[in-house]
């Protein structure tokens, strides 16, 4: 088997990749010019050099793969148009260079978010749900999903909607856990937010799994970890793994907002490095609770998540220890 690794270059690609190489499958990546190839460099992959924009590129990328793993996208950008161009443009692109170039029997994996389906209230959520975005985020990769699930009509494709993923390269959920390690863990707001989480080798699993699973075409996955979970729960599981006695701090929304504005007005003026937060962001991380159901993937692909979040959070934090990131 052959694959193609899009967003190969980052957190969720690159893990991806690795579990594909160790499990003999021929790789190809697609990077851009400027995509930065550490954690692909000394590893036995292809270089497909190319670009969501460049339809050449895109055909010359699907044409010999027989999976497709679409990871690439942005969680950040600084304007609803960034997101969309980013996410759905994307994956349009894409879709229409795996229809006129792919082999006819080609698998087309999209990894969409959490984000696309929108909060949830009550019960954790189940793909039948009629999704409700907040954020231009969500709206992009759910226009993004209509896109991969009008294309499973003819070819066989399936999404995936992780919750937050932690673990080895994750850039996002350092920032938490190194302000931890400094004695400081800050909690937005003083209501208790439920999060689903997924560690990142429990998605990987759930992306093989649906890969390979015949039933999965034209069908949307939550692949996450067991339990709901608390930001003190997890500052608590991230404290004990590194050995830190810590203070909580809850910091006022309008404190958040400010912070977020000022996030949207930097990304505005320099529009190629986004900030982390911003006022879409803050769409999200003001809901008071993002929960979902792994039920489907469980019974329909036989996963089960192999980390619960102790050891999960355990796993990452050594990570970056051994990373030399802490
Ligand atoms: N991390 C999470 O918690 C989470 C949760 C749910 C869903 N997701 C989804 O998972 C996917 C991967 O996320 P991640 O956390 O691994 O993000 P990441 O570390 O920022 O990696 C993003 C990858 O996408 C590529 N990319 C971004 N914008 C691109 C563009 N305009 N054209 C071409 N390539 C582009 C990047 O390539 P370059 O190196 O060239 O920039 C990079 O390889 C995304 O689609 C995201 O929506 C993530």
């Amino acid at each position: 088997m052959r694959a193609l690794v899009t967003g190969a270059s980052g957190f969720i690609g690159s893990n991806l990749v690795d579990q594909l190489l160790a499990e003999g499958i021929a790789v190809k990546c697609l990077v851009r010019g400027s995509s930065n190839l550490a954690w692909l460099k000394d590893l036995p992959v292809t270089l497909a050099h190319g670009d969501f924009r460049d339809l050449d590129s895109l055909a010359r990328a699907v044409s010999d793969v027989d999976c497709v793993f679409h990871v690439a996208g942005a969680t950040r950008a600084s304007s609803r148009a960034g997101y969309f161009r980013a996410n759905f443009e994307a994956t349009r692109n894409l879709l229409r260079a795996c229809e006129k170039h792919g082999p006819k029997d080609q698998k087309f994996i999209f990894i969409s978010s959490l984000a696309a389906a929108g909060p949830s209230s009550g019960a954790p959520l189940t793909e039948d749900q009629e999704p409700r975005p907040v954020s231009a985020y969500g709206a992009s990769k759910l226009a993004a999903e209509r896109a991969v699930l009008e294309f499973s009509r003819q070819r066989a494709a399936a999404i995936i909607r992780p919750p937050a993923v932690y673990g080895p390269r994750d850039r996002d959920t350092f920032l938490l856990i190194k302000s931890i390690n400094r004695g400081l863990h800050v909690i937005p707001g003083r209501d208790v937010q439920k999060v689903s989480l997924v560690h990142v080798h429990d998605l990987v699993t759930g992306i093989l799994l649906a890969a390979a699973a015949e039933k999965s075409r034209g069908r949307v996955y939550y692949v996450c970890g067991e339990g709901h979970h608390d930001w003190r729960t997890i500052g608590d599981c991230i404290g004990k793994a590194l050995g830190r006695r810590f203070l909580t701090l809850n910091i006022p929304w309008w404190l958040v907002r400010l912070a977020a504005t000022g996030g949207s007005l930097v990304s505005r003026v320099t529009p190629s490095s986004p900030t982390l937060l911003n006022l879409d962001k803050l769409r999200d991380i003001r809901q008071t609770q993002w929960l979902c159901s792994n039920e489907r993937a469980k019974a329909e692909l036989g996963f089960q998540p192999a980390l619960d979040l102790a050891t999960g959070l355990a796993d990452a934090a050594a990570w970056y220890k051994k990373a030399g990131w802490l």
